[in-house]
């Protein structure tokens, strides 16, 4: 029977080389349950032996005492920054620096890593546990910042195996995912706090608490770099070797560093990472060369700030200055009032804005931006152009505070703020245009009732030629009322009416769907459907009833009754049925009795047999989920031809994978 201290010591060792396998190889070795069993089995023998419990057991993540101060710590060799190249020119003329110096002709081998926009630390270990982190700060000196960095699950708190150096000093970068900051900033307006600008304030913001314990809560993450001191050991005789080195140890190297024989290929490298940039779950604003040769780079040594055998390639910038030169509001479905910001048009994040979105009042009164002030606008990737911050001593004088239309902008009706909401509404409902425009285009769409030639525009130009008001309209439509309307030859007509006419056979839960009660989506539509089987009892069910369905909580329930209860909603309803408008009964189901029930699919590749669509309809009909992305909740992946990414993270995380013919059998 092995004592409590080699009880302990094994787990621990178990635990870190999971961890190893789950943040540096980014291949889980075991199920996320299992990991949890060894970390509890842990607690439990560390609780009833506190004697035994060290400072780099992996159970001490969870952050300590508050301090009072961060204590300021000398670097034993300087922190330096980077030279930045922002043209080809600039980047050939480093190049060919480096050849001067080094007196060659040759080409230079250079590591091509990204450039992190996160927060530089280095970190102390030694005889292999984790003693001291710290900021770059000044470079010559920064802050002690131990505790916060022990807390972030992919900083090793001791190292793997036995051959490292006696002291060893590891640089690299502390970021958020771009992901984790969305989810802070959600969470953060949500409670009426602060949010961050960007993922690297939130990253350092994380990193200077005092208080630890919130660090811990903080999605934080490392990649590593760099060395500095390493004592007691024969460094290898270039980075991408000890780059290698510290992968072996358990540090997080970044998987996208690769190796350019030459800066043509550090060229390449950039255009490949430009490319790949928005789909990196961090944000990076360029890409770093290296020379390879340890040898090499202690010859060329370094400047003041910067060693000479290092550049950052930098990205055009995703943060702009612009200014702010009108707020208008725009009416949506549901009447929500939302403020766009009309911009000095800027060039940013690779392409021109001139709008951007500023979400509600609230968030206007938060950046407490005004018309005429100079702003930072932020677009990075696809992601919608978002006014990030005002430059406040820029502020001129007489700029204007932003104030909530008292009338709705197209309809002229009054706007109202419920207590528990962000959003001002429009409370015209059906009577605003803006909000009937966009009720018919959500009811004509695809997912609700699939009426082809419906489009956005066609159903504008139907409300703004006061042909229809109201989805019923639709179904009065004739040959007649169309003819006289711009772009509607004879031939659109007759299909726009075969359109509609053939739309009025559906299914309960598109129709469901398609009357656009609010927060009612496609899938508490299908519940609904399925669970009532009837749309008079889902429109006469009391809340409490409601409250029985999948998903339907006391909110969207008191959604789904108000909307029922509104005579306006009534007679569309009724007309709509007298229109012809039907499905086929259904019989009543939960969820849970479904064959397929609390199973999720995820759908891939080009399937033969059916399209996808209607093998993700089929899925739903049988109680299945189908999401859109592989996670450890996945059941099955279904690949069809050139499946790519999902189906590797498949096999990478052990999900069951099926062929369409296998998918097929599984199905009948
Ligand atoms: S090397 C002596 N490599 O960029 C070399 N820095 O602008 C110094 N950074 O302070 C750093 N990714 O915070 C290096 N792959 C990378 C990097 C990187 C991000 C940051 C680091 C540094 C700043 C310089």
């Amino acid at each position: 029977m092995p004592t409590v201290e080699q009880q302990i010591d094994a787990l621990r060792k178990e635990i870190n080389a999971h961890n190893y396998r789950y943040h540096v190889v980014d291949d889980p070795s075991v199920p996320d349950a299992e990991y949890d069993r060894l970390m509890r089995d842990l607690s439990a023998l560390e609780e009833a032996n506190p004697e035994l419990i060290t400072v780099d057991s992996p159970t001490q993540r969870v952050g300590s005492a508050p301090l009072s101060a961060f204590t300021q710590i000398q670097h034993e060799l300087p922190m330096l920054s980077l030279e930045n190249a922002f043209t080809d020119e600039e980047l050939l003329a480093f190049d060919k620096r480096i050849k001067t110096r080094l007196k060659t002709e040759q080409d230079i081998a250079y590591v091509c890593e990204p450039k992190l926009d996160g927060i530089a630390v280095s970190l102390l270990y030694t005889n292999g546990s984790l003693t001291r982190a710290a900021t770059r700060g000044d470079g010559t000196s920064g802050e002690d910042i131990t505790q916060n960095v022990r807390t972030i699950e992919s900083v090793p708190l001791t190292l793997l195996g036995e051959n490292f150096p006696a002291r060893l000093e590891v640089r690299g970068e502390i970021y958020m995912s771009k992901k984790g900051f969305a989810q802070l900033n959600d969470e953060a307006r949500k409670c009426d706090e602060k949010t961050f600008v960007n993922p690297r304030n939130a990253a350092a913001g994380s990193l200077r608490q005092l208080d630890s314990r919130i660090t811990a809560a903080r999605p934080l993450a490392i990649y590593c770099y760099g060395v500095g001191i390493a004592e007691g050991f024969e460094l290898p005789a270039t980075h991408s070797g000890m780059l290698e080195c510290l992968k072996c140890w358990g540090l997080r190297i970044n998987p996208q560093i690769d190796i350019a024989q030459n800066i043509g290929d550090c060229r390449v490298y950039y255009d490949k990472t430009l490319e790949r940039r928005a789909t990196l779950e961090y944000e990076i604003d360029g890409t770093v060369y290296k020379v390879n040769r340890l040898d090499w780079q202690a010859e060329l040594g370094s400047g003041a700030r910067a060693p000479r055998w290092a550049v950052a390639h930098k990205f055009p910038a995703q943060e702009e200055l612009t200014q702010l030169l009108a707020v208008e509001f725009q009416v949506g479905r549901t009447g929500a009032i939302t403020p766009v910001a009309r911009l000095q048009p800027v060039f940013v994040g690779g392409v021109t804005v001139s709008n951007a979105t500023l979400h509600n009042m609230d968030e206007i009164a938060r950046l407490d931006v005004r018309v005429g002030d100079t702003v930072i606008v932020r677009r990075a990737g696809d992601v919608i152009p978002q006014i990030v911050q005002v430059v406040k001593n820029a502020r001129p004088q007489g700029a204007k505070k932003i104030r909530v239309p008292p009338r709705c902008p197209v309809c002229g009706s009054a706007v109202e703020r419920n207590d528990d909401e962000a959003a001002y509404r429009c409370v015209g409902g059906l009577v605003c245009a803006a909000q009937s425009k966009r009720a018919i285009q959500h009811f004509a769409s695809r997912k609700a009732m699939d009426i082809d030639g419906l489009g956005d525009k066609r159903v504008d130009q139907l409300v703004d030629a006061g042909l229809v008001e109201t989805v019923a309209d639709l179904y009065s439509l004739d040959h007649a009322s169309l003819s006289g309307l711009e772009r509607m030859g004879t031939k659109s007509a007759v299909n726009l009416l075969a359109a509609l006419a053939k739309s009025k056979t559906t299914t309960l839960s598109r129709f469901l769907f398609s009357l656009g009660i609010r927060e009612v989506g496609e899938s508490t539509a299908r519940n609904l459907a399925r669970h009532f089987g009837d749309l008079e009892d889902i429109a006469t069910a009391p809340e409490e009833q409601l409250h029985e369905v999948e998903d339907v909580g006391p909110i969207v329930a008191q959604y789904i009754v108000h909307f029922f209860q509104s005579e306006r909603n009534q007679k569309v309803v009724a007309e709509l049925r007298a229109a012809g408008v039907q499905w086929p009964a259904i019989e009543r189901t939960t969820v849970q009795a479904l064959p397929l029930a609390g199973k999720t699919f995820v759908l891939t590749g080009t399937l033969q047999i059916w399209s996808r669509e209607d093998a993700k309809q089929h899925l739903l009909r049988l109680g299945a989920k189908v999401a859109g992305s592989v996670s450890k909740k996945t059941d099955y992946v279904v690949a069809g031809d050139k499946a790519g990414s999902k189906l590797a993270k498949a096999t990478e995380l052990n999900v069951q994978i099926l062929s369409e013919q296998e998918f097929v059998e599984l199905l009948q």
